[in-house]
Parts: structure tokens; sequence; C-alpha cells
């Protein structure tokens, strides 16, 4: 199977998000995690392909400058694809700012790319976005709608790659849901990151989702939604965005840490003449198809990939 965008992996989710007549219990959403090595992107996939479910994998400015090539990264996604064709799955540019870049991310065959020009004033959000929005849709190798958009509104606060955002900023910075409609619609993008209490990075203290405010925004708009900041955001505060109607959900910091964690535990436990890189890094990649497995249990997405198929083809 090839790879599919996000705007179809979250079709069946966002459909059950908007229906009122559905259970809340039913909804779901994909989670979408960052790597930055090829035994990432392989852990990742089969943690999907454990729990049958659909999966985003995400590439940051910061993993891009380490690896040095989007076309090195798509190509390896779409032999990852080819392996793996039960499981659906979407290549994903995170946080991007560069127009010019994230355009070659599209005619590289990302199936997703975010622009983040959420530093910035409302209307130049709005241009920018838009700007990659009519662009994506029309320029992938994978032919017209061969790539969606997400964009953000509001600003998170706290450290990822290329994002610093203090507190202070953040807090002035919540996703204004009187906003969301308006933006959605002069941008054409097909998601919609919200600020509405997480971070990047890992919290201090548990995170204070504003739950109603997550309402408001859900009621405004029919895009799908996005919650940043997933690392250390308790199970019952997942479960509650996804009954209210978030479709994606992104991990990156506590990622890094399953797998640091286990390479550091096999490099330990191993004899010191032992210099097979796989015995290293194979737990690594083993821990975290563990972890994402884990996660799509808490998502509800876990024995979804059927339906995201099924609602594709
Ligand atoms: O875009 C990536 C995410 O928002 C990851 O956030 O590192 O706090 O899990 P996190
Ligand atoms: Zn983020």
């Amino acid at each position: 199977m090839p790879l599919i965008t996000m705007k179809q992996v979250m079709a069946d989710s966002l459909k059950k998000a908007l229906d009122p007549n559905v259970d809340p219990k039913e909804r779901y959403a994909v989670g979408a995690f960052n790597f930055s090595t090829i035994p990432e992107m392989v852990g990742i996939v089969e943690g999907a392909r454990e729990a049958k479910s659909p999966v985003i994998m995400m590439l940051s400015l910061g993993a891009l400058k380490y690896i040095g090539s989007l076309e090195l990264v798509a190509a390896t996604a779409r032999g990852i694809a080819k392996q793996y064709p039960e499981v659906p799955f979407v290549l994903h540019l995170d946080h991007a700012t560069d127009l010019e870049m994230i355009k070659h991310a599209v005619v590289c065959g990302f199936t997703n790319v975010m622009i983040d020009a959420s530093s910035e004033s409302f209307e130049t959000n709005i241009a920018k976005s838009k700007e990659i929005a009519d662009f994506a849709h029309k320029h992938s190798p994978y032919g017209i709608n061969g790539c969606s958009v997400e964009a953000e509104l509001g600003m998170l606060a706290g450290h990822e790659d290329n994002i610093n955002v203090s507190e202070e900023d953040a807090g002035k910075a919540y996703t204004d849901p009187a906003l969301v409609a308006e933006f959605v619609e002069k941008t054409g993008i097909d998601a919609l990151a919200v600020a509405i209490g997480t971070a990047h990075g890992f919290y201090k203290a548990a995170p204070e989702i504003k739950f109603d405010l997550l309402a408001e925004i859900r009621k405004n708009t029919d895009t799908a939604l996005v919650l940043h900041g997933g690392t250390g955001v308790p199970e019952e505060d997942f479960r509650k965005c996804v009954a209210m109607g978030m479709s994606k959900i992104n991990v990156g910091t506590g990622l890094k840490k399953v797998y640091t964690d286990a390479v550091r535990e096999a490099i330990a436990t191993l004899p010191a003449d032992e210099y097979d890189p796989r015995k290293i890094v194979g737990p690594g990649r083993k821990a975290i198809a563990a972890e994402i497995a884990a996660k799509s249990e808490f998502f509800n997405c876990a024995g979804k990939a059927d339906a995201v198929l099924k609602s594709i083809y």
C-alpha cells in the first residue's frame, strides 16, 4: 500500500468526532510519533502493525538536520510502506517554518506537512498556511491531494528542536476559538493544531488541559484537531481529549527516552567484546514498537487499521 495522507488517515476518526450520535467511547485519535533514525521509523511501524492501528511518523527539523535529506527520508518511508502493506501510515514534516523547504518536502513525497507560523500575526499565519495548502494539494508526486496540511493557531510552551516558547508567552496564546473557523476557511488546511494547555518536552507538573476550550474549538470547526505535546499527558486526559473529538495526538520527547533507555540498558548488559550494533539498536527499536502499541490503546486507535483502509479504498 502506498503512503497515505493525514487527511485520509484521520477521515474515519474525524467522522466519528463530528457525529453527535457516536458514543464518545467509539472515538479515536491517530498517534503521531517523532523519529530521527531509520530504526525508530521501523519501530513505529512495527508497533502499529502489532496494534493493528494506523500511524503517523513525524520528522522534526532537528531530525532532518541530523539525517540530512528530505529525499532520503521520503524514499525510506516509501520502502517501509511497501514492506508493511497492512499499516496505513503517513510521513509528516513537523513544525516547519521555511516555505520553500516545505514545498520541497511535498515534491519529495511527504504525505503531510505542517506549516508552523503560529508565532506570527494572525494575518501572516493565514497567508503562509494558505500558500502551503494551495501548493501541497496540487504538487504531490502522488497526484492531486496527495499531500495534506496541518497548521497551528495559538502557541505551546516548551522546547522541541527549533521551537522555543516560554510559559509566559504560551499562556497568552491559547487557541482563540473565535478565530478558528475563519482560519480554517481562509487557509484551506486539513488539520488544525491547537494550544489548549499542553507543552513540548517533559512537564515539571502535570499539564492542565483546558477541556472547555477544546469543546468550544470543536464546536466552531469541522476540521480535524491535533494535540501537540503528548509526552507526559496522563492517560485519562488523552482519553478525554479523544472522546471530545481530537483526531491526532503527537508524542516526541517520551519516545526518545523509551528508545535511549533501552539502548543504554542493552549496552550495560552486553559483554564488552560484543560489537554488533544490531544488538544495541535492536532493543531500542523493540521498545519503540511496544510503546506505540501501548499508546494506540490510550488513543483508542488499536484495531482501527481496517476501518481507515475501508474509509479510503
Ligand atoms: O510535534 C511534536 C510534538 O508536539 C511532540 O511533543 O515532545 O512533548 O511529546 P512532545
Ligand atoms: Zn509539536
